[in-house]
C-alpha cells in the first residue's frame, strides 16, 4: 500500500507522515531528504547548483539511502556517510529547490523512490508523490497551512535543530522563494492531485491531523 503526502514546505508534512507511518506500521520515506542530500554533495564539491550538467553527473554517481531507525527520523546516508543533520542546514535549504527542478535529477530520485515503494507498504512525503511518483497511490493527502503559520513552524524547527541566529524574516523569504520555485517549475510542480484529500492544518494539532489521515486511510 502506498500513501502519498504532498504539500508546501513548513506545512507539517513530514511530522504527520512519520506519525501516520508509525501508526500503520509502514516505512516512512522523506523524499525531500534525498534532494537535500544531493544538494549537500553538490555544495561540498564546490559545484554551482545552476551548473545543470555537473549536477546531473553527481546525481547519477551518488548513493543516497534512507535507513529507518526504531523511533526517530530515518538516517540519511550519502555515499555511506550519515548526513541527517547536515542536510537541514540553511545553506542546503537555500539551494535545494534549484537542484530539485532539474528534470534528469528528478528521474534519478523518482527511480529510487519507486523501487522503495514497490517492495513494501510506505508513506512517502514530498511535492510530487501523488501526481508523478505514484499517481496510483492508494491514498493521497495534500497537507497545507497558512503562510505565516508555516513560517512560524519552520523557524521553530530551526531552533529545535540548534540553528540559531536565523530571523523569522529570513525564514519567510526562503519559504516564499521555495514556494515559487517548487510550484512554478516545468517538471513535477507542486500541485494538488485531483484525488487528494486536502487538509489545512493551520488551526489543527498534530494529533488531530494524524487522526484524520488515519481514519481516511482506513476507509
Ligand atoms: O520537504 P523539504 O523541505 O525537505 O524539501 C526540500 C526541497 O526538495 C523542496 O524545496 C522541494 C524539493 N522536493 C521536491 O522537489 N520533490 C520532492 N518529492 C520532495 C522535495
Amino acid at each position: 500500500m502506498i500513501i502519498a503526502v504532498d504539500g508546501p514546505a513548513g506545512a507539517g508534512k513530514s511530522t504527520v507522515a512519520k506519525l501516520l507511518a508509525k501508526r500503520l506500521g509502514f516505512l516512512y520515506i522523506d523524499t525531500g531528504a534525498m534532494y537535500r542530500a544531493l544538494t549537500l554533495k553538490v555544495i561540498e564539491n564546490a559545484i554551482e547548483p545552476s551548473d545543470t550538467e555537473r549536477v546531473i553527473e553527481v546525481a547519477r554517481s551518488t548513493r543516497i539511502e534512507l535507513v529507518p531507525t526504531v523511533d526517530g527520523p530515518a538516517t540519511v546516508l550519502l555515499d555511506g556517510r550519515d548526513v541527517s543533520r547536515a542536510i537541514r542546514e540553511p545553506r542546503i535549504t537555500q539551494s535545494v529547490s534549484i537542484i530539485a527542478k532539474i528534470s534528469r535529477v528528478r528521474e534519478v530520485m523518482v527511480a529510487i523512490q519507486r523501487s522503495l515503494g514497490n517492495t513494501q507498504s510506505c508513506v512517502l512525503d514530498g511535492r510530487d508523490i501523488g501526481t508523478v511518483v505514484f499517481p496510483r497511490a492508494d491514498k493521497k493527502f495534500f497537507i497545507d497551512a497558512a503562510f505565516d503559520e508555516r513560517v512560524r513552524r519552520r523557524h521553530q524547527d530551526l531552533i529545535n535543530l540548534g540553528v540559531i541566529g536565523v530571523s523569522k524574516d529570513a525564514v519567510a523569504a526562503d519559504l516564499a522563494n521555495r514556494d515559487t520555485i517548487d510550484s512554478t517549475r516545468k517538471v513535477a510542480p507542486l500541485k494538488v492531485a485531483d484525488d487528494a484529500l486536502v487538509i489545512d492544518t493551520t488551526a489543527m494539532t498534530i494529533e488531530q491531523v494524524v487522526a484524520r489521515m488515519f481514519e481516511y486511510t482506513r476507509q
